[in-house]
């Protein structure tokens, strides 16, 4: 098949009339690459893979199968949510992998970042090429590569991810209809095709998610802190407003404890740490500044409603010299 690539005159995806332009179009397309046959693709929930995903099941329904894998390092809320929009309200042939046991076995004990990027990695293609095996007739593979990933791969800056992983005997066609479009254009899309905000707005959220964000060997009981405490993170932003404002916001828990008191007994407690920065590129990226109000808030309800945590820290390094993520 020929290359396609972004016309060098195409104008940017900024309207809904240019979105719904793009959807015919891609649908007209997808219906004429497809024909009658079957398409998998790994739904992460993530702004590509779910404007993806939308945009199948519009061109093909039943004819796509959804393949959304649990590894566990997801945040509170996100496979429920990815049930909710793709099973429930628009009816897709979603399965659903529950392959939390899996992952953290497979990940406890391991502390070297790249060690357990790797494993995060690499139990994914695995859990994923197991359940393509068991499906029949599947001649295509959709991804939800967009413009800035075929530049960067052919910059050399990163690999072409998303292709890259399966075994050499599952040679599926791909097909990849968000291929020619920028970020910002994937929203406006994701947000004429009826996905929830929440969805299409979300902050960026690395590939091993909370996994990175648990920083040392991961273990149940912390990585329940980190989700936890993102949670409510995540509301307090939302209820006073800054959420969509701020570019980035998260926790880390870090593996030290230190001392507490609670109830009048001596604990020994983990640290949340608090990041909320703004960027533009990641390359890049200052940090937010919150109000003691905010700040004492979310003190409060962190040390009292996340198990085993004593302390909250706010890092107001910028990028340089630290990183944004504490991998
Ligand atoms: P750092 O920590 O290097 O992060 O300053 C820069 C941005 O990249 C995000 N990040 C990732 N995004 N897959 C992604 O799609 C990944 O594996 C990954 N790791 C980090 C990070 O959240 C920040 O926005």
């Amino acid at each position: 098949m020929e290359e396609i690539r972004r016309p060098d005159n195409m104008a940017r995806i900024n309207t809904p009339e240019l979105a719904d332009a793009f959807i015919e179009e891609q649908i007209r397309l997808i219906k004429e690459q497809v024909g009658d046959k079957k398409v998998l693709l790994a739904l992460s929930g993530g702004v590509d893979s779910s404007v993806c995903a939308a945009l199948l099941i519009k061109a093909i329904g039943k004819q796509l199968v959804c393949v959304h894998v649990n590894h566990g390092l997801l945040r509170k809320g996100e496979p429920e949510q990815v049930i909710e929009v793709f099973k429930n309200r628009m009816d897709a042939n979603l399965i659903y992998i529950d392959a939390v046991d899996r992952f953290l076995d497979k990940l406890a004990g391991v502390s070297d970042p790249e060690q357990k990027r790797k494993i995060i990695g690499g139990e994914f293609i695995e859990v994923f090429a197991e359940e393509a095996r068991k499906l029949d007739d599947i001649e295509f593979l959709a991804q939800g590569t967009i413009w800035p990933d075929i530049l960067e791969s052919e910059q050399g800056i990163k690999a072409h991810h998303n292709a890259g992983g399966l075994p050499d005997d599952m040679n599926f066609k791909l097909v990849e209809p968000v291929k020619i479009l920028f970020k910002d254009e994937v929203r406006t899309v994701g947000a004429r095709l009826g996905l929830p905000d929440n969805m299409v707005y979300r902050q960026p959220f690395p590939g091993p998610g909370l996994g990175v964000r648990c920083p040392g060997a991961i273990t149940r009981d912390r990585l329940e802190a980190v989700r936890e405490s993102d949670a409510i993170l995540r509301e307090e932003f939302a209820a006073n407003g800054l959420a969509g404002k701020v570019w980035q916001y998260f926790t880390v828990v870090p593996d030290f404890k230190s001392t507490g008191v609670r109830n009048g007994e001596r604990v020994y407690e983990w640290a949340v740490v608090i990041r909320a920065i703004n960027s533009t590129d990641a390359m890049a990226a200052s940090p937010e500044h919150l109000s003691y109000e905010l700040i004492e808030k979310l003190v409060n309800r962190i040390t009292s409603e996340v198990k085993g945590v004593n302390r909250v820290l706010f890092d107001f390094t910028p990028k340089p010299p630290a990183t944004i993520e504490w991998e």
